[in-house]
């Protein structure tokens, strides 16, 4: 069991009846264990653009549920950044890769909440590869007395194809769905299972390829649309097909969208594509040329992941 002397222990509001030993047919083990969980409380903090590190965060408090754990799980936004609370026993902060690092607003939770030798666990969703993604998190989580104690990382569909000339519906959208991680739930559960044990992960390596990856690919991202930053502040969008059902403007991270006689989009951008992916009506697009691209909407992949989640659970 992790110690949590010297933690923000809170007290034991809840209680559980020990006759359940009996009426449920519980172990002590399982009673011991019910008990610890309905007594941890735990921050889900998670950061999303199009919604593939979302569904990730609601299969966890899902499982996290399961097991009678207390989550508050919340989306980081400039808005909720300010108001996070700091009442928790755990920290599990989930982020996509966006360049090989997490976004800016991800990085900014250590400017608001200390660990206090609280243990945090990390989980990322991926494309294809995350660089040092967590080694810098793990940095972080230390310089900010944070003990960190689990990792996961999953791959699922890279939502910066949309800037590719992939085509919803085409073989090549059906191929970038078929690469994600096997066995999800499993992956979930060992990283669940990590809340209780007291094992600090020390070290992360350097991930051998970063070296190929600076020295190549960021100059080949920067020389094509400067790690897609040339285009902040010139999404188009089609004023015919927009039913100005705000859903961009309430959704975006930044607040950086804004209706005035249309919709228009600021500078305070991070290029998640949250609004692109889920306007309903496709009103908003990158350029002419791409206004057919693939999309993730939070639906649609909440609707594809939870068949591959049941898949892969039932095999
Ligand atoms: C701007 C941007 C940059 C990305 N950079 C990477 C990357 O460097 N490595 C990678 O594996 N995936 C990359 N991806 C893919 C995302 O990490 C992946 O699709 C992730 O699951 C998206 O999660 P979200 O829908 O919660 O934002 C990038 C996606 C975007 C939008
Ligand atoms: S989400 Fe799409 S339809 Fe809704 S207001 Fe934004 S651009 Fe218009
Ligand atoms: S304006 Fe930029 S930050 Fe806001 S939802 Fe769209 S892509 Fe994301």
């Amino acid at each position: 069991m992790f110690s949590l002397s010297g933690t923000k222990k809170r007290q034991l509001p809840r209680t559980l009846d020990a006759s359940l030993l009996v009426v449920q047919n519980y172990n002590i083990e399982q009673y011991v264990n019910i008990v610890y969980a309905i007594n941890m409380k735990i921050q889900l903090l998670y950061y999303s653009g199009a919604g593939n590190t979302k569904f990730i965060a609601n299969s966890i408090e899902e499982a996290l549920s399961r097991k009678n754990y207390d989550v508050n799980t919340i989306k980081i936004s400039e808005k909720s950044i300010n108001s996070l609370n700091n009442d928790f026993d755990i920290l599990i902060l989930g982020s996509p890769v966006y360049f090989r690092e997490t976004p800016e607003l991800v990085n900014k939770i250590f400017d608001k909440i200390s660990g206090e030798n609280r243990p945090i666990m990390v989980f990322l969703t991926k494309g294809l590869y995350s660089g040092n993604t967590y080694k810098n998190i793990h940095k972080k989580s230390i310089e900010n007395n944070f003990i960190p104690i689990g990792l996961m990382e999953i791959f699922m569909p890279g939502t910066d194809l949309l800037t590719l000339a992939i085509k919803e519906k085409s073989f090549l959208e059906n191929f970038a769905i078929s690469i994600h991680s096997k066995n999800i739930n499993k992956k979930i559960d060992n990283f669940i299972g990590k809340i209780g044990k007291n094992k600090p992960i020390k070290n992360v390596l350097t991930k051998w390829y970063t070296f190929f990856d600076e020295l190549i690919v960021k100059k080949a991202e920067i020389k094509a649309d400067n790690s897609h930053k040339d285009w902040i502040g010139k999404f188009t969008v089609n004023v015919d097909n927009c039913i100005y059902c705000k859903k961009c403007i309430n959704g975006c991270p930044h607040g950086n969208i804004e209706l005035n006689e249309k919709i228009a989009f600021g500078i305070n951008c991070d290029v998640c594509f949250y609004c692109i992916n889920n306007c309903p009506k496709y009103a908003i697009y990158l350029s002419e040329t791409r206004r057919n691209n693939v999309r993730y909407s939070e639906e649609k992949i909440n609707k594809i992941f939870s068949g591959i989640l049941e898949k892969q659970t039932s095999v």
